[in-house]
């Protein structure tokens, strides 16, 4: 129930430009933490949940110590060294984060051969819902560890080594998690990339990494479409060759008959997809490309693993990066492993045989944290989707809820604005009393969409855990614990065990007590990024240049006066679009590849589902005219460039760009184009004022 505080909204004496932050009303909003989920909480109140992180951040060793316990180590790190080794502030040397150096374990052999020697070997791992709701499977942790060493032992059959990096390309079934964690025993670096990202960033991700193993499948079913993802995979391979990248090995998990093979339609005796697709010829290279399941028939299904450094390199993941060129994250072994686990234990309050369910897609940081390492490190049973939230109707989700009995919930702002679109009547028609905790990640939620969330889907009895976090985190910083933390709606409440948020003035000042500014972690915690793969002057600079001595997260953010913090949004030139990061740059240089743009400029503008969406404007060279064919050819190069969640939503002819007299575009004043404000401040440093006008005239009436 929603008790009213009297808390005294703070507003800013701001010096960042943020996004509109909390209301006063709202702040004033608060939602304690229902008395029947704190009972059994592993953290019961408030209180409870200070004294815990005041212990994590005075004595970090003996708080981890504790966790650690439950972990398996070939070799612990020896006792005269401190298990943090870390400095943030570049002017004292190279950055670097270390922890438990020395020690070694193997992710895979914590996940699988520890749980099932505890008992856990007939219990569900994995509950497989396909795309269509026939279609289904599940796998216990006993078969798991099996199909990992299986796989393990192929990847040691092409050739794979402890460091080698390996892509994958691939859809939500068991066998990504079966890919990942195959890599990880051997001590291989997976580097997924996400199955929505076209051939072009598919191939820029391989050549970065230059891995010469790549796994994919014949393709996915995303509701009525099939996405052909192998077909995808050969255009970026062929890219990897012209980058003379040669790609050895494609691996192919033949996914797509499934249904066709498993479950026919009594009635129609007809699968329930259409017949024509199962007739598809998946393209097929006899030397390079080898299907999953025949080499998974020959393969051994013991393999021991190889017990790596604790800072040996688990992971990367690729994110935005401000100049256009996507980073390669990088994550290590046992900081990232504990880290994954304790978040997920505690934010989620996972006890044993509770079914958790995470949307998100495995090929975000998302799904690697919080569907196949988090989870799987607790024993825990989850559920995998394959699909999407409105098919066969917009009771999917739902009914997935009902059908497993799926007791938390974790997924994006941008999906629970799209489903409140539809009304409550989808929602209600499911039952959900299995529902005990909500989650969501991705994006500050509108308070809208959260009460939606919490009364609507939670039925005013779940709490909603609002978590921050980033791929750079490795697991969620800044978080409610469900049984203990009273939430405002909006807020991501107070920083997880082991983290130091800070607000920093523009002058990189502390701002103590309520007040607004940038977002900076002060410490160290065990399942931060160590480096960008092959770039660790990039990693100082992106991170650690701009505030010496501090890891700099690129969001602003506010605390109220009762400690709240609440992420107002990106500080640098990223975009939020559905929860996917993007970076302007790496849209306007999709867009300046068109033979008619001489220049372009690309803002975010606030969307009702996508939370923000992207608005480009173009200079076009002599000779070219803008059509509404020119407009689509230029969405569809930012589809075929960087993937299909990032197509504009508006782009507009701009005869010329509004310019500072050292030439530096100013955004500030195509952000209020955008969104149609004609209140454009101070327009004095402008080289050229009347390019204001010009830019309305040519503003779509559409926009
Ligand atoms: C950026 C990181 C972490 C998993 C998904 C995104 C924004 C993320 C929240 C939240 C407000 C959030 C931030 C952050 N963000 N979660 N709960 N409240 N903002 O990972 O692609 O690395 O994006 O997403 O701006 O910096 P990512």
């Amino acid at each position: 129930m929603p008790v009213s505080g009297n808390l005294q909204a703070n507003m800013s004496n701001g010096t960042v430009e943020v996004n509109s932050g909390p209301e006063k009303e709202q702040e004033s909003q608060v939602f304690e933490p229902p008395a029947e989920i704190s009972k059994n909480a592993y953290v019961k109140s408030l209180d409870e949940y200070q004294a815990m992180y005041k212990k994590s951040i005075s004595d970090p060793e003996e708080f981890w110590k504790d966790i650690l316990a439950d972990y398996h180590f070939e070799e612990k790190q020896s006792d005269d060294k401190p298990f943090f080794n870390y400095n943030f502030d570049m002017n004292q040397g190279p950055v670097s984060i270390k922890w438990l150096e020395g020690a070694k374990t193997n992710i895979s052999y914590n996940l699988l051969d520890r749980n099932v020697k505890k008992g856990l070997g007939d219990t569900i791992a994995f509950y497989w819902e396909g795309n269509d709701p026939k279609d289904e499977s599940k796998m216990t942790y006993g078969e798991l560890l099996k199909e990992v060493c299986k796989f393990a032992n192929v990847l040691k059959t092409l050739g794979v080594k402890k460091g080698d990096r390996v892509a994958i390309y691939m859809p939500m079934i068991i066998e990504l998690p079966i890919a990942m964690l195959g890599c990880a025993r051997i001590g291989a670096i997976h580097s997924i990339v996400f199955g929505g990202f076209s051939a072009d960033s598919l191939a820029d991700r391989m050549i970065d990494a230059q891995t010469s193993v790549l796994i994919t499948s014949d393709g996915v079913w995303r509701g009525e479409k099939i996405i052909h993802l192998k077909e995808i995979s050969d255009k970026a391979i062929a890219k990897c060759g012209d980058a003379n990248l040669d790609v050895k090995h494609c691996i192919v998990v033949n996914h797509l008959p499934r249904l066709a093979v498993n479950k026919v339609d009594e009635s129609t005796n007809q699968s329930p997809v259409k017949r024509k697709q199962f007739d598809y010829l998946t393209p097929f290279d006899e030397t390079r490309d080898k299907w999953y399941h025949e080499l998974m028939e020959k393969a051994d299904d013991v393999c021991t693993p190889e017990w790596v450094d604790a800072e040996d390199p688990l992971f990367m993941l690729y994110t935005s990066g401000s100049t256009g060129k996507p980073k390669g994250v990088l994550h290590t072994t046992a900081g990232y492993m504990i880290y994954a686990a304790t978040t997920f234990k505690y934010v989620f309050d996972y006890q044993p045989g509770d079914i958790y369910w995470c949307t998100a897609d495995i090929g975000w940081i998302t799904g690697h944290t919080y569907v196949t390492y988090g989870p799987l490190a607790n024993g825990a049973t989850s559920v995998i989707f394959e699909g999407t939230p409105f098919y066969p109707t917009n009771s999917r989700f739902w009914d997935v809820v009902d059908k497993y009995k799926v007791n938390q919930f974790y997924t994006a702002p941008t999906a629970i604005r799209s489903l409140m679109k539809f009304g409550d009547s989808f929602v209600k028609e499911c039952n959900r009393s299995s529902l005990k905790i909500l989650g969501t990640v991705g994006e500050p939620i509108n308070p809208e969409a959260w009460l939606w969330y919490y009364n609507v889907v939670g039925d005013a009895r779940c709490p909603i855990v609002d978590t921050y976090w980033q791929t750079e985190t490795g697991g969620h910083v800044i978080t409610p614990l469900p049984g203990a933390t009273p939430s405002k709606p909006g807020s991501a409440t107070f920083p997880f065990f082991g983290v130091v948020p800070v607000l920093l003035t523009e002058e990189g000042k502390e701002i103590e007590g309520p007040g607004e500014g940038y977002l900076v972690f002060k410490k160290p915690w065990p399942g931060m990024m160590r480096t960008v793969y092959g770039d660790h002057d990039r990693f100082e600079t992106t991170y650690f240049k701009r505030f010496p001595g501090y890891y700099f997260t690129g969001d602003g953010a506010k605390r109220d006066n009762d400690g709240y913090i609440w992420i107002t949004g990106r500080v640098d030139d990223m975009l939020n679009v559905s929860g996917h990061l993007l970076s302007t740059a790496q849209v306007e240089s999709a867009l300046i590849e068109h033979k008619a743009v001489a220049e372009s400029a690309a803002v975010a503008m606030p969307h009702k589902v996508k939370g923000e969406a992207l608005y480009c404007f173009v200079t076009l060279r002599d000779g070219f005219e803008f059509s509404s064919q020119l407009e689509g050819e230029l969405k569809l190069k930012v589809r075929e460039k960087i993937g299909a969640f990032a197509a504009p939503e508006v782009i507009q002819l701009a005869p010329a760009l509004p310019k500072t007299r050292s030439g530096k575009i100013m955004r500030r004043i195509l952000r209020k184009i955008a969104v149609g404000d004609s209140n454009f401040g101070d327009t004095s440093t402008l080289a050229d004022e009347s390019v204001i006008d010009l830019l309305l005239q040519h503003r779509p009436e559409t926009a």
